[in-house]
């Protein structure tokens, strides 16, 4: 009888030794002993009945010292699993606090959004609110009422993308006057950003480009304002030394009409490549409100005058940034866009 303890005491310790690696199979292993019902040990105890009534005594003795001893090695084997598995844990979980953090690339924003916002703040400064216009426009909003009827030479001046004889793709955002004069009386003060289209493509000109305009519609505005303001605009985003300069133009819809420059930032007006010699640099078309224009909006031309102007996002984003091609703003190469964060 004692060999068969003996063997089962044994084949514990073999089991312990070769099977038992974790805490799972250390309890599966205690399992094969010590289950009540299929465990090995208590199997023995059920062959009590069959034992001869004066070898009972010490055969009970003997399994029970055995049981004993089992659960004392399984409780062991548990706790050594236990520390085991948690060595293991900690091994695998371990932060090394003085590796090199992994880099965490972010975006920025898109130039034409940084000019954007930028512009934005600028004029945000002077009181002006923002209007957005539709870019789906009709000819009257486009044209007609920005003092441009059908056969207008200056509809030449843009090539329109024309969606029916009536609707077209907006080829300025000067129509939003139009909607913003209809809308509200003077005092005016409006920037309106968005996407205007030509029929234009080469290295400075896309068919797709974004304008900023501008309007003040109130009593006694002259040029003079018009020029404060754009003086303010140069310096925030060309440079405190930078001025402007007007020159003569020509827009159907503003009487006197302008083109205003901006003194070179690159040479501070000595003349370079980027001014052509110059010294000025053209940055943007304006003029004071056309009186026909405030007229066709109800807006009574001798009490009110008006100023507005255009801004070329691009245009103005290249200059800042140095891109010759306007291409590049249209690509999404993030090789190029992550060079310009200047938010
Ligand atoms: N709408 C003109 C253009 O796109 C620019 C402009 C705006 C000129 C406002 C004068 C006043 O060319």
């Amino acid at each position: 009888m004692n060999e068969r303890l003996d063997a089962i005491r044994q084949e514990i310790l073999d089991g312990i030794k070769e099977k038992a690696n974790s805490r799972a199979t250390a309890f599966e292993l205690r399992k094969q002993f010590l289950d009540s019902k299929t465990g090995k040990i208590g199997q023995l105890m059920k062959e009590m009945k069959t034992i001869a009534p004066e070898d009972r005594a010490s055969f009970g003795k003997g399994v029970n010292e055995l049981k004993e001893w089992a659960l004392e090695k399984f409780t062991e084997l548990d706790e050594k699993m236990k520390t085991l598995e948690l060595d293991l844990r900690y091994k695998s979980e371990k932060i090394d606090v003085t590796m090199p953090a992994k880099e965490i690339c972010t975006g920025n924003l898109h130039p034409i959004t940084q000019m954007r916002n930028q512009l934005i703040d600028v004029f945000a400064g002077m009181g002006f609110e923002i209007y957005e216009g539709t870019e789906i426009e009709n000819d009257y909003y486009n044209f007609t009422a920005l003092n441009t009827p059908a056969d207008h030479p200056a509809r030449d001046m843009q090539d329109t993308f024309y969606l029916s004889p009536e609707f077209l793709l907006r080829t300025q955002t000067s129509a939003g006057q139009i909607h913003v004069m209809e809308a509200k009386k003077p005092p005016i003060k409006i920037l309106s950003p968005g996407k205007v289209f030509r029929s234009d493509d080469d290295a400075t000109h896309s068919p797709m480009f974004t304008q900023m305009e501008g309007l003040v519609v109130d009593e006694k505005i002259t040029l003079c304002d018009l020029k404060g303001m754009l003086d303010v605009f140069v310096k925030k985003i060309y440079g405190e030394d930078t001025t402007t300069r007007l020159r003569p133009s020509y827009f159907p819809f503003t009487e006197p009409s302008v083109e205003v420059d901006v003194s070179c930032f690159e040479c501070g007006g000595k003349g370079c490549k980027l001014c052509k010699g110059t010294g000025w640099i053209e940055i943007l078309g304006a003029g004071i409100v056309n009186k026909k224009v405030l007229e066709n909006c109800g807006i009574d031309s001798d009490r009110y005058s008006g100023l507005a102007f255009g801004i070329g996002i691009e245009r103005t984003a290249m200059l800042k940034y140095g891109i010759n091609n306007i291409k590049l703003l249209f690509e999404s190469d993030i090789r190029v866009l992550k060079q310009i964060d200047d938010n």
